[in-house]
């Protein structure tokens, strides 16, 4: 198992602690997305966007041989997914987001998978049954982020198989049971599912070259807890004919507990895209701060911002302007303004978004087969 400090664990199926993100980098060897890749992002997107100017998405794999090969022509595609073990949460949509940001800026193809059997596979509760209707569920909120649907591709592993499956063979037979034990940290009680889902994993990172019959780089923006698969698929990659994938890797949203991720398992720290007002009221009601104990005191030696739930969800996603934001830092630390203010703030733009969001869920029910890859 890739060796990790005692305070902190971050895995594809468990993040938690106070995770290092510099420490991580370095432990996956990983880069840093430093100046030189940003000032070629800027000029091929004209701006500096909101996750990568705050360092939320902050590391990478030959992110740069994709914008080569943008550059010289020859294209590339974009590749992620979803383990559909539940709702979706705010959480998940933050590499999405980005994602979309991507492909409407370079309008590339997304391939986007659905892991049904891995959270059949590694979730005890979970049927086939349960985890392909969540994969549909999921799958709406995909769409309804905005995805272009003449280049966007949505599929579940086992709808998929015969496809995938043909690919994953290839990847699985340069794979030793060793590697995924050092890689996962698997052990002999692992089912033998697990031991063979990384290649299933790795699969759609070829599958766009397998598709237009010629090689094609391929770019994986997802949270830093899903490197490890891709590292994997990076190491045979060549091997089997295709170029390695590129990641581009951000931050994982903490929970509203204070810290670790957002997580399904986690009802009441985790906001849903199924929520309603009441229950979005509810839980950033509960939301851990940086508040001091009483109002007086608060008022006279201020708030901590850096270990606020609140104040990082507003720095995640709902706060895009810098001075806004900076401002709402510089009053809590004053003690000008209280926690239940900044809890307001963000209730109502978690239930505008939310809202929002819901309605096109609801529309995207009417177009769900549009984006799906079948047979
Ligand atoms: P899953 O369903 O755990 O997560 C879906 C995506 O969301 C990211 N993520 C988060 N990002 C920010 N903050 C969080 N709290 C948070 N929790 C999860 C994940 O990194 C992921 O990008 N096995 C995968 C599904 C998958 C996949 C992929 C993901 C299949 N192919 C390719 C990324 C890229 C999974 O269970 O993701």
């Amino acid at each position: 198992m890739i060796p990790l400090p005692d305070d902190f664990v971050v895995t594809p199926w468990e993040v938690s602690g106070d995770v290092d993100y510099d420490r991580l980098v370095e432990m996956f060897g990983t880069q840093r997305i430093g100046d030189e890749l940003t000032s070629r992002l800027i000029k091929h997107t004209g701006e500096h966007q909101t996750m990568l100017r705050r360092g939320i998405f902050y590391s990478h794999r030959d992110m740069n041989l994709i914008l080569d090969d943008h550059e010289k022509g020859n294209g590339f595609v974009m590749y992620t997914g979803r383990g559909p073990s539940g709702h979706t949460h705010l959480g998940h949509m933050m590499p999405w987001i980005f994602t979309k940001y991507l492909q409407d800026k370079f309008g590339v193809e997304l391939y986007f998978q659905m892991t049904d059997d891995e959270k059949f596979l590694f979730g005890p509760d979970l049927t086939l049954k349960d985890t392909k209707n969540y994969a549909y569920d999921n799958a709406l909120d995909v769409i309804a982020l905005g995805f272009d649907k003449s280049k966007t591709r949505i599929f579940l592993d086992t709808e998929y198989s015969h496809m995938l499956y043909n690919i994953a063979m290839k990847v699985a037979k340069k794979v030793t049971f060793s590697t995924t034990k050092a890689v996962f940290g698997f052990t002999n009680s692992n089912n033998i599912g697990s031991i063979w889902f990384t290649s299933m994993q790795a699969a759609p990172a070829f599958l766009p070259s397998v598709l237009k019959e010629k090689n094609i780089r391929c770019l994986i923006p997802c949270a830093i807890d899903q490197d490890p698969h891709f590292r994997i698929a990076r190491d045979v990659a060549e091997g089997i004919g295709y170029f390695k994938p590129a990641l581009i890797h951000c931050k994982m949203l903490p929970s509203l507990a204070g810290s670790d991720k957002m997580s399904a398992s986690l009802p009441t720290t985790s906001i849903f895209t199924t929520d309603s007002p009441e229950q979005i009221k509810k839980k950033i009601g509960n939301a851990f701060t940086g508040g001091a104990v009483s109002v007086e005191e608060q008022r006279q030696n201020g708030g901590n911002p850096d270990i606020c739930s609140v104040y990082q969800y507003l720095y995640y996603i709902f706060e895009v302007d810098d001075s806004k934001l900076e401002e709402r830092r510089r009053k809590c630390q004053a003690g000008e303004i209280l926690c239940g203010e900044c809890k307001g703030e963000l209730t109502t733009q978690v239930t505008n978004f939310i809202t929002d969001h819901q309605e096109k869920r609801e529309k995207a029910k009417d177009v769900v087969e549009d984006f799906m890859l079948r047979d």
